[in-house]
C-alpha cells in the first residue's frame, strides 16, 4: 500500500499584525517569517513526520526548491514535484494577538497541473493506494477519477471552500476532513452543532467516513452508524496555521498504521495541539516520537 498526497505546495509569507487588516486598511507588521506551507506539501509532511512512507506529486517554480529539500528531510519522495517557469503558490497570512489569521492565496504552479501530469504522476500507484487530497491545484476531478479507475482509496479535504468543490465526483471520496464550514457547506446547511452537521454528512454520503475538526470542540468522526470523538489538549497557541493539515496527516497515518477510530483520533488531536503551539505550517508539525509516546 502506498500514499500519494497530489497536492499544493506553498510559499507561506508570515506577518505578524497588531489586527488583521479591514477594508482599505494598510497595517504595518510587526514581524515577518517566510516558510513553507500549502496544504497538500503539510499534510505530505505530517504522514512523513508520522513515519508513514510517502509520495508527493505538485508542481513548483525555481523560487519553491527549498520546498520540496525540506520535504525530502522528511522522508516524503518528492519524484513526483514538477518544476515549472513560474512562480511557486504563495500564501500571505496575517497572523494577529489572538492568533487569529486571515490567508491571502496566490495559486501559481498549483493551479498550473495539468492532465498530462495527473495520468504520469498516478501510473505509478495501483489498487489499494491512497491519494491524499485538497482543495489547492487544479485538475481534482481527473486525479479523482484517474484514482478511482486504478481502484485506489481518496481523502479528500475540501479545504478552502469554495464554489469549485460543487464541480468535483464527490461521491468518490472515502474520507473527508471537513471543518465545521466546510462541512456544513457541503450539505447546504446553516450552522448548527458539530454533531448535526456529522449526522447530514454521513446521509449524504453513505459510503465514505467522514472527520469534522471543531476547533476547541475537538473532532468527530461518522461512518454509518457509527459515531466516536476525539477531545483536544488544552495548550498555548502561537500560530493555528497547518492545524488541520497536522490533524489530517496523523490521523491517516495511525489508521494505516491499524489503530482503531478513537485512538487515531487522539493522535491526530494531539499532533494538531502541539502543531498550534509552535511557529509556521510545515515545521510546526511534530514527529512521530513526540505523539506515540504514551
Ligand atoms: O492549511 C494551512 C495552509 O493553507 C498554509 O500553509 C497555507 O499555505 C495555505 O495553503
Amino acid at each position: 500500500m502506498k500514499i500519494l498526497v497530489f497536492g499544493s505546495l506553498n510559499i507561506d509569507l508570515i506577518f505578524m499584525v497588531d489586527h488583521i487588516a479591514s477594508p482599505g486598511e494598510t497595517v504595518s507588521g510587526n514581524s515577518f517569517i517566510k516558510s513553507a506551507g500549502g496544504k497538500g506539501a503539510n499534510q505530505a509532511a505530517a504522514l512523513a513526520k508520522a513515519g508513514m512512507p510517502v509520495y508527493m506529486a505538485g508542481k513548483i517554480g525555481r523560487d519553491g526548491e527549498f520546498l520540496a529539500e525540506l520535504l525530502e528531510s522528511y522522508g516524503v519522495n518528492t519524484g513526483g514535484i514538477v518544476r515549472y517557469e513560474g512562480a511557486t503558490g504563495q500564501a500571505i497570512i496575517q497572523l494577529d494577538h489572538s492568533r487569529q489569521n486571515a490567508i491571502v492565496l496566490y495559486s501559481g504552479g498549483n493551479g498550473a497541473i495539468s492532465a498530462d501530469e495527473v495520468t504520469a504522476a498516478l501510473n505509478e500507484f495501483s489498487a489499494g493506494d491512497l491519494v491524499v487530497l485538497q482543495n489547492e491545484i487544479s485538475c481534482l476531478r481527473d486525479i479523482m477519477e484517474g484514482a478511482k479507475k486504478r481502484g485506489m482509496r481518496i481523502s479528500f479535504n475540501p479545504s478552502p471552500c469554495n464554489e469549485k468543490i460543487a464541480e468535483l465526483p464527490l461521491e468518490l471520496v472515502d474520507i473527508f476532513f471537513v471543518n465545521e464550514i466546510e462541512g456544513a457547506a457541503l450539505v447546504s446547511m446553516p450552522p448548527r452543532l458539530p454533531s448535526e452537521i456529522l449526522d447530514r454528512l454521513v446521509e449524504c454520503f453513505p459510503l465514505a467516513e467522514i472527520i469534522l475538526t471543531a476547533g476547541k470542540d475537538g473532532a468527530y468522526y461518522g461512518c454509518g452508524t457509527y459515531r466516536a470523538k476525539g477531545d483536544i489538549i488544552d495548550t498555548p497557541v502561537a500560530d493555528t496555521t497547518g492545524a488541520g493539515d497536522t490533524f489530517t496527516g496523523y490521523f491517516l497515518a495511525a489508521r494505516e498504521k491499524g489503530m482503531p477510530v478513537t485512538q487515531a483520533l487522539a493522535a491526530a488531536c494531539k499532533a494538531s495541539s502541539i502543531a498550534v503551539s509552535r511557529m509556521g505550517a510545515m515545521e510546526s508539525i511534530p514527529f512521530a516520537a513526540e505523539v506515540f509516546c504514551d
